[in-house]
């Protein structure tokens, strides 16, 4: 996600900036900017490329000194990553930065290109500053310019602005991204998050929903949205620079594990337009979900994991028939084609040579292809003929989590809108899918998240393991293949999924006493086959832990653990579900003091076949 930084005090503020966001490197980006006052107005420098480019560009190009600046790190969604669609962006007499996602963006643009506004970058952020600038005109005001265009965007903003014309001020504003503002000996800052601050201060103050804060040279004021002021009040960080760049976490693993209720909704919202599955902003029509009439997979890892979730969804919803395939076989077995067939790939980076090449190749075969994925403007974005972001931001972790939660989230959306476009579901059908979608997964994942003392306590009884098993039926099968991938590549236990009712057909030789096996059940119609499957196991003496919903029947006798799911929608349990295996393999991998978020011998993009 974006980096926001800011200053307005006593000393040079462009230093700062560049120290600063060089810290908030850590987050991801794809281009930097920095705009600073001076006498004449505000100056802005910006460009496509790490910060170095910028010092580049500032070498060239100097910024007069100046003691009021902000500055920005871009990880891009609207506009794929270059200098016009950096930021900061101006518009008339305001120059602003912006983290978040604007989701009515186009409707807004839409209404100030009637008024003659024109844009030069294809981003969200450039409508802002415009909606703003226009209400300036207007009000002459910057809080009630501020506050009357931000009640009219809808999404999620945390923004720094200024003004031409209000020399050594700093205007600020948040609703759904996080905006932290400092106080330091030379003046007032704001950042995305305290990791920026920790080199100038570590007085901070965490500005609430919806707040206004003006920073001068000597105080800072907050607006509350009922009108009310009044300045900030400061508190003391115990946060370390190591410990800030994880947001306080002690791995990026766990961070993005906790990311993935706000990743799902990101993900979900841009794809709903009156509650209803729409992806017209991803530019694919319903007439173009009807010409789909099957379904052809192609990932690596996780993301081919969550082609074999979707690929059940997409059957089950959309009645579209749906293959998966493994990127690096897919070209050399080569799958038939047929009128209608549409080849979806599925990539965290972006940039996955195997998952590249299967493009390739159904792209030569003239076959239409969609990729989903999660780093804009990428390799697999660019050459598909469609795309669909998932916007989890950048994930630092080697094991995805929110990677993979976000991509399935997408299917399932996607498998609303061919069900509900081709007239396998109604309207109410589809709303509820996408209802659940939004709003009971994010919650869902939420409830697990406060397990973590069960799943630490699962976790000491693996240590000792050298193989594990997960076991499931359907989505729970599925499930279980991502289960098992966590698990050993961050743990180095080895561990295997296995459809449950296929383990007595000869793998069931490796269990023996002790031998931990995971029973995921979430599928009501499926639990007493895979009791009956749990009983061939542990009469065998496996140690078996049952995931399953709250108010499934089970007999004591019949496992060693349960973890409870909160019961609810096929999404919102089954997101549950992968909430705890994640959890289970990060506790496992945290007791055995692995190095989690960079595992041995794994790359986090695997750029070669
Ligand atoms: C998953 O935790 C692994 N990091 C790996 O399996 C990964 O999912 C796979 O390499 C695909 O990467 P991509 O999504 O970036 O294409």
């Amino acid at each position: 996600m974006c980096g926001i930084i800011g200053f307005t005090g006593t000393a040079n503020a462009v230093p700062k900036m560049l120290k600063g966001l060089s810290v908030l490197e850590y987050r991801g980006y794809d281009s930097v900017g920095i705009a600073a006052q001076t006498a004449g107005g505000v100056d802005v420098v910006k460009c496509k490329g790490r910060i170095h480019v910028l010092e580049e560009k500032l070498r060239d190009e100097p910024l007069p000194e100046s003691r009021c600046a902000i500055g920005h790190t871009r990880w891009a969604t609207h506009g794929g990553p270059s200098d016009v669609n950096a930021h900061p962006h101006r518009a008339g007499r305001v120059v602003l930065v912006h983290n978040g996602i604007i989701e009515n963006y186009r409707e807004l643009a839409a209404d100030l290109q009637k008024s003659g506004v024109t844009f030069l970058s294809q981003t969200d952020t450039e409508v802002a500053a415009a909606l703003i600038n226009a209400c300036y005109d207007r009000l002459g005001d910057p809080a009630a310019a501020i506050r009357q265009a931000t009640d009219r965007m809808r999404g999620a903003y945390a923004f720094g602005i200024l003004f031409d014309d209000r020399p050594g001020e700093v205007w600020v504003i948040r609703r759904g991204s996080p905006l932290i503002l400092a106080k330091g000996q030379d003046g007032f800052y704001l950042a995305s998050d305290m990791t920026a601050l920790l080199p100038f201060t570590k007085q901070y103050c965490a500005m609430e929903e919806g707040e206004i804060a003006c920073l001068t040279p000597e105080h800072t004021l907050l607006m509350r949205e009922d009108g009310s002021t009044q300045p900030a009040v400061w508190k003391t960080t115990s946060m370390t620079p190591e410990s800030a760049q994880k947001g306080g976490y002690p791995h990026f693993m766990l961070k993005e594990i906790h990311e993935q209720p706000g990743a799902v909704r990101k993900s979900v919202s841009p794809r709903v337009a009156d509650g209803l599955p729409d992806f017209s902003a991803d530019g694919i029509t319903p007439e173009f979900w009807k010409t789909v009439k099957g379904i052809q997979i192609v990932a690596c890892g996780s993301a081919m994991h969550a082609g074999l979730v979707g690929a059940r969804v997409l059957e089950e919803l959309a009645g579209a028939p749906t293959t998966v395939h493994i990127a690096s076989e897919y070209r050399y077995y080569p799958p038939l084609f047929s009128e209608g067939t549409l080849v979806v790939v599925i990539s965290q980076s972006g940039e996955t040579a195997d998952t590249l090449a299967a493009l390739r190749y159904a792209k030569s075969r003239g076959v239409p292809t969609l990729a989903i994925v999660n780093a804009v403007e990428t390799t697999i974005a660019r050459e598909a003929d469609r795309r669909v972001y998932t916007y989890a931001g950048p994930e630092i972790a080697v094991a995805t989590t929110k990677g993979y939660c976000t991509q399935v989230s997408v299917l399932w959306t996607m498998a609303a809108a061919i069900a509900y476009a081709c007239g396998r579901m109604d309207a109410a059908q589809a709303r509820a899918v996408v209802a659940a979608l939004e709003q009971e997964v994010p919650q869902a994942i939420e409830a697990m998240l406060a397990k973590r003392d069960q799943f630490a306590r699962i976790a000491k009884g693996l240590v000792d393991h050298e193989h594990v098993f997960y076991i499931g039926r359907g989505l729970d099968y599925a499930m279980s293949m991502e289960a098992a991938l966590k698990l050993k590549e961050i743990s180095y236990i080895h561990c295997e999924a296995y459809a449950a009712g296929e383990l007595k057909h000869g793998t069931i030789s490796l269990i023996e006493p002790g031998t931990p096996v995971f029973a995921l059940a979430t599928d009501p119609a499926l639990v007493d086959k895979t009791e009956s499957n749990i009983r061939e196991v542990r009469s065998r003496g496996a140690q078996v832990t049952m995931i399953c919903r709250e108010g499934t029947a089970v007999p004591a006798e019949s496992t060693d653990e349960i973890v409870y799911l909160p019961d609810g929608s096929a999404p919102a349990v089954l997101f549950a579900a992968l909430t705890a295996v994640q959890m289970i393999a990060y506790e496992t991998a945290a007791r055995l003091g692995c190095d989690i978020d960079r595992p041995r011998n794994l790359a986090k993009s695997v750029t070669v076949e």
